[in-house]
């Protein structure tokens, strides 16, 4: 029999009819001898009342047994409920089903956690949830993030073909360009000894499918990246991936405002204001230590290095001499920082390399910090004025080289806006966010371990125009046409404008990257071949999905949004793999294995139990 309604329709037009439902027994309450239960679907839930009175005994008996997560099938009447008893939480909260019929269409065993209790729900070990994800998925949260995800997805596609952009799918099996993250290899049969790599992104496809004339290219592509996971990482994701041709980066601007104005509206019906605020990496660093700046509070970084030049305080004078700076921060309502507090503060910054972390706490009026005492009164007045410090604050200071300095309060600024937030003292609207386009990266970055340049985003990246004749003057002046959109802190997506000509490409390949020419050749040759037969000017963008829908979910872990997302050690729990192969299937591919598997692959035909 097919069900009538979902769990989530009855209203009280509906009162007197006779209704199939279908769903998983959510839960069960005993009142008096008549059974509550109620039943769930991927919609929502109904009460369904078992009165013994209007019931067959035996059916009433299994009723009473029924274990949660079981599935039925009930056939009843529909009422308004008795004055007094609605819910209010549940859009059927006005209606119940006296039911006439039941079928059993599977019992549920004693679950491993119980899935209708989002207090109790939300407090399951993860690695629980993601062994049984099937259970987690049925919780409201889950379900609600998926159809957001599957929502989104819908309309950007939908947004994509208004704008004159074809889908075209591109090889999951390429070939290894071992550049930016490590790469999943998959051996190849045919050929001993050869690879094909798994893409990290569709980038040099989507590139020739511009010199392949199709000007309009996206994707919702998967990528697969071999690098330590975290929260916002997985090591397969999903990219909203973009090339364009005949277009300059205000296009690429304007498209992405439009699409995020579309994705909110559908997602949230929030209206976001655009176009987005743009912010120099260089002033990103300056104000925020990142350049991925949350610009939904303030705590900037202010510059101090032309007050401390010639300081009698010599952490701070002997910085400034040896060509760094001194910056510092005014965390408003943190001079109640305990001791302890402030010495794990300074652990943390030393973990990525500060040489300390010097503080002013003002407190009862008093300046107490062990360095106030090698300040002059111009120093302090300056101090007092650039950071309009009041009581209550806590001064923060890094003397180190320009971007070790920017980098070390940027991080310390997010980790006081974790704790002021646990305090009260900082309170963030979960529906504020701040878009923002990070602009004018350097192109190249140096490398002093491996003494050579490196892309900042990827070598594609064409250089400012006016800044090319710098390409091998000066390299590190060289600006890139690269934009990061960042929201709330995120880094939500990034690209820039290629490189279209075969000349430059193989100056940045073999003159900046010093990678050899029969490396390059056999890297990118078909790219540089392809650049020589009318390859148009074009540039692109790739939006993180999963970073996209974990932010209109808000929730702070990807992995929450993806169906089957892997851990932290890259498995996936519930298929339990990465798993061993058989010594068959290592011979076919002409593997062998040094180190000897963890478990034994079960043998081919043999029961699975
Ligand atoms: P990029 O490497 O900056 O650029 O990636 C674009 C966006 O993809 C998301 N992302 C990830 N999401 C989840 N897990 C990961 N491991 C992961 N790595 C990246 C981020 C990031 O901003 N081909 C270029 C784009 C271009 O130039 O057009 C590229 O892949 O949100
Ligand atoms: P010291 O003279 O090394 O004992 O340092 C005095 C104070 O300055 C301590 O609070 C240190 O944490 C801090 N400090 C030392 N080096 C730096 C630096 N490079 N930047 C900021 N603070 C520092």
């Amino acid at each position: 029999m097919k069900r009538t309604h979902h769990c989530n329709e009855l209203r009280p037009d509906h009162a007197g009819q006779t209704v199939t439902l279908t769903g998983w027994v959510h839960s069960r309450r005993d009142l008096g001898g008549v059974l509550f239960i109620d039943l769930r679907d991927r919609e929502g839930r109904t009460q369904t009342v078992f009165d013994p009175q209007d019931l067959p005994k035996a059916v009433f008996e299994t009723a009473t047994h029924l274990h949660a997560e079981s599935v039925i099938e009930i056939i009843g009447k529909v009422r308004v409920r008795p004055a007094g008893t609605n819910n209010d939480k549940i859009q059927t909260g006005q209606m119940e089903v006296l039911v006439k019929e039941m079928v059993v269409l599977n019992h549920a065993e004693v679950l491993p956690f119980p899935v209708d209790d989002p207090e109790v729900a939300s407090k399951v070990n993860e690695e629980l949830r993601l062994q049984y994800r099937y259970l987690d998925l049925r919780r409201p949260e889950m379900a609600r993030n998926l159809r957001v995800r599957s929502k989104v997805a819908t309309a950007t596609r939908v947004f994509m073909d208004e704008q004159g952009f074809l889908e075209v799918e591109t090889p999951t099996l390429f070939k290894s360009t071992p550049e930016g993250a490590r790469e999943f290899l998959v051996p190849n049969r045919r050929e001993p000894g050869t690879f094909y790599a798994l893409p990290q992104s569709p980038q040099q496809f989507k590139q020739i499918l511009m010199c392949g004339g199709i000007e309009r290219y996206f994707q919702l592509a998967r990528c697969y990246r071999d690098e330590d996971l975290r929260a916002d990482r997985q090591p397969e994701f999903t990219q909203v991936d973009i090339e364009m041709s005949f277009i300059e980066r205000e296009d690429i601007y304007a498209l992405i405002e439009g699409l995020l104005k579309r994705v909110w509206k559908t997602a949230l019906n929030l209206d976001i204001p655009t176009p987005f605020k743009r912010i120099s990496f260089e002033e990103a660093l300056n104000r925020y230590g990142i350049d991925k700046p949350d610009t939904r509070f303030g705590m900037e970084l202010v510059d101090f290095t032309e007050d401390f030049r010639a300081s009698t305080f010599k952490v701070f004078s002997g910085a400034i001499a040896s060509g760094g700076v001194v910056k510092a921060m005014n965390v408003k309502g943190l001079a109640c920082a305990t001791q302890g507090q402030i010495e794990t503060m300074t652990e943390y910054a030393k973990s990525f390399g500060a040489r300390g972390l010097a503080y002013i706490k003002v407190e009862n009026g008093d300046w107490k910090s062990p360095i106030v005492k090698f300040f002059s009164e111009a120093e302090k007045t300056a101090l007092k004025t650039k950071l309009a410090i009041e009581e209550g604050d806590l001064i923060l200071f890094a003397a180190d080289q320009w971007l070790n300095a920017c980098e070390i309060l940027g991080k310390i600024r997010l980790y006081c806006a974790d704790v002021i937030k646990t305090q009260g003292k900082l309170v963030i609207d979960p529906k504020q966010f701040n878009f923002l386009w990070v602009i004018e990266f350097p192109l190249l970055g140096f490398d002093r371990e491996l003494n050579r340049w490196y892309s900042s985003h990827h070598p594609f990246t064409a250089p400012v125009t006016e800044d090319i004749p710098l390409l091998k003057a000066d390299p590190k002046k060289v600006r890139g046409q690269h934009y990061d959109i960042v929201v709330n802190g995120v880094e939500l997506g990034g690209g820039s404008i290629r490189i279209h000509q075969p000349a430059v490409q193989k100056t940045i390949f073999e003159e900046l990257l010093a990678i050899p020419p029969d490396e390059t050749q056999l890297r990118f040759g078909y790219m540089l071949e392809a650049f020589k037969y009318g390859a148009p000017p074009h540039g692109g963008i790739a939006l993180g999905f999963d970073r996209l829908i974990a932010i209109l979910c808000n929730t702070p872990s990807i992995r929450d949004v993806i169906a089957f997302p892997k851990t932290a050690k890259g498995v996936c729990l519930m298929t339990d793999s990465p798993s061993s192969v058989t010594a068959r299937q290592l011979k076919d591919l002409h593997i062998e294995v040094k180190a000897a598997p963890k478990k034994e692959a079960p043998t081919p035909g043999a029961p699975v139990a």
